[in-house]
């Protein structure tokens, strides 16, 4: 093989990973979206494994689904992101009395993507109601605008 040939194989090797580079990089982002989204803006109190930290975060993992099944936890949930949480929950018998940040800085998407992240991370997606559809952006855009403070976000919280 004179180096010619080899320069031009090479030529076209580089070219071909180039021109499919993106295409394996877009794929990787549309799976990973939500855990990414999660990692960014939630993981430092809800934790890696979405098992909180008892009396301080409350854990999500073996939680979310349970929310997500009940009258009206689908809105509570991205309620929730949207505006903060403030007040007493009681989870699995542990009391919770603190304040979660409101999320609205990001995008609609980015709260879809983070709420199916947490629905079905953990083994959480065992545990889902049957026909569970994905929170969509259009659901998150549907609760925008109601400038809802923690303690009126607590109101709308289902009885588990
Ligand atoms: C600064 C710490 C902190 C961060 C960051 C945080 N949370 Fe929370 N989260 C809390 C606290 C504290 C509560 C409980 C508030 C209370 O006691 O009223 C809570 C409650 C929740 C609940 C409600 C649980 C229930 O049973 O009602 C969900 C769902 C949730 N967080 C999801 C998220 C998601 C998703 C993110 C990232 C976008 C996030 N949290 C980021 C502290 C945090």
């Amino acid at each position: 093989m004179s180096i010619a040939d080899r320069l031009l194989i090479t030529f076209v090797f580089i070219t071909l990973l180039l021109v499919t580079a993106p295409v394996f990089a877009q794929g990787a982002v549309a799976t990973g979206e939500g855990e990414m989204v999660y990692a960014n803006n939630c993981i430092a109190c809800h934790q890696l494994e979405g098992q909180g930290i008892p009396t301080a975060f409350p854990p999500l993992a073996g939680h979310v689904p349970a929310l997500v099944a009940a009258e009206g936890g689908r809105e509570y949930l991205v309620k929730e992101v949207l505006y903060g949480l403030q007040g007493e929950i009681v989870i699995a018998g542990e009391v919770y009395n603190g304040i979660m940040p409101p999320w609205g800085q990001l995008t609609d998407q980015e709260i879809a993507d983070v709420l199916n992240y947490v629905s079905t991370a953990w083994g959480n997606e065992a545990s889902l109601p049957e026909g569970f559809t994905a929170f969509t952006a259009e659901e998150v855009a549907a609760q925008r605008g109601l400038e809802l403070t923690g303690e009126q976000v607590l109101e709308t919280r289902p009885g588990l």
